[in-house]
């Protein structure tokens, strides 16, 4: 039996992994963060010193990494759940997170984790609704303004953000759209309860019918 997916989708700080986080808790439903899994993967290329720009060799560290993101993130048994937030890793992962064999093993990879839960599970990232799960019971598109996005983020500043984002939006390999049937949940100003509740009534709306 395929399980219920809820697919979150949105550019840095509109709020996915504290929304992804609290509907799973409200569901009793397992959480997926796939950022920590790019960040984590770039926190082993820094650490063995593979050039984040050699797609090849990225390619092969992506299928080899044993990435875990539960109860933290860690890749190939060390703990990385600090450093994964740190500012070499917020510049460096855009690198890595363009490869498409990097994203090829990833998706794969979260897919499987996926599937291998007895209960639903809520996946955020950028492609997940396009790419990941394109059949995926809900999807929603989260979105902030900039200012809020960028406060959100605290140290990382404006310019960071701008830049991922840019990359994250241009990018050749999935980059970030909102697809055609998602639910759009602008929360900017808006409590993380509402935007939960509203993305719980959907959810029942969509399964009730
Ligand atoms: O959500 P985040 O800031 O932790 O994501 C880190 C980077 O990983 C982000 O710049 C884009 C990339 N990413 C991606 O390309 N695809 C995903 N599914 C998740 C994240």
């Amino acid at each position: 039996m395929s399980q219920d997916i809820i697919a979150i989708d949105g550019p840095a700080g509109s709020g996915k992994s504290t929304v992804a986080r609290a509907v799973a808790q409200a569901l009793g439903w397992t959480f997926l963060d796939t950022g920590a899994m790019y960040r984590a993967l770039t926190c082993e290329a820094l650490h063995e010193g593979v050039d984040v720009h050699d797609q090849g060799a990225m390619g092969e560290l992506a299928a080899s990494a044993r990435i875990t993101t539960l109860p933290r993130v860690s890749v190939n048994g060390r703990d990385v759940e600090d450093e994964i937030r740190t500012e070499p890793v917020n510049v460096a992962v855009s690198v890595v997170a363009a490869n498409p064999l990097v994203r090829s093993s990833m998706v794969a990879r979260q897919r499987e984790l996926a599937g291998a839960q007895d209960v639903g599970t809520v996946v955020e990232g950028r492609d997940i609704s396009t790419v990941v799960f394109p059949n995926a019971t809900l999807k929603v598109y989260l979105t902030a303004t900039l200012e809020e996005r960028s406060r959100r983020r605290g140290e990382e500043g404006v310019e960071s953000v701008e830049r991922r984002d840019l990359a994250d939006t241009t990018r050749e390999a999935s980059p970030l759209r909102q697809a055609s049937d998602a639910l759009l949940v602008d929360t900017t100003g808006r409590r993380v309860e509402d935007v939960v509740e509203e993305i719980v009534e959907c959810l029942k709306n969509i399964t009730s019918n």
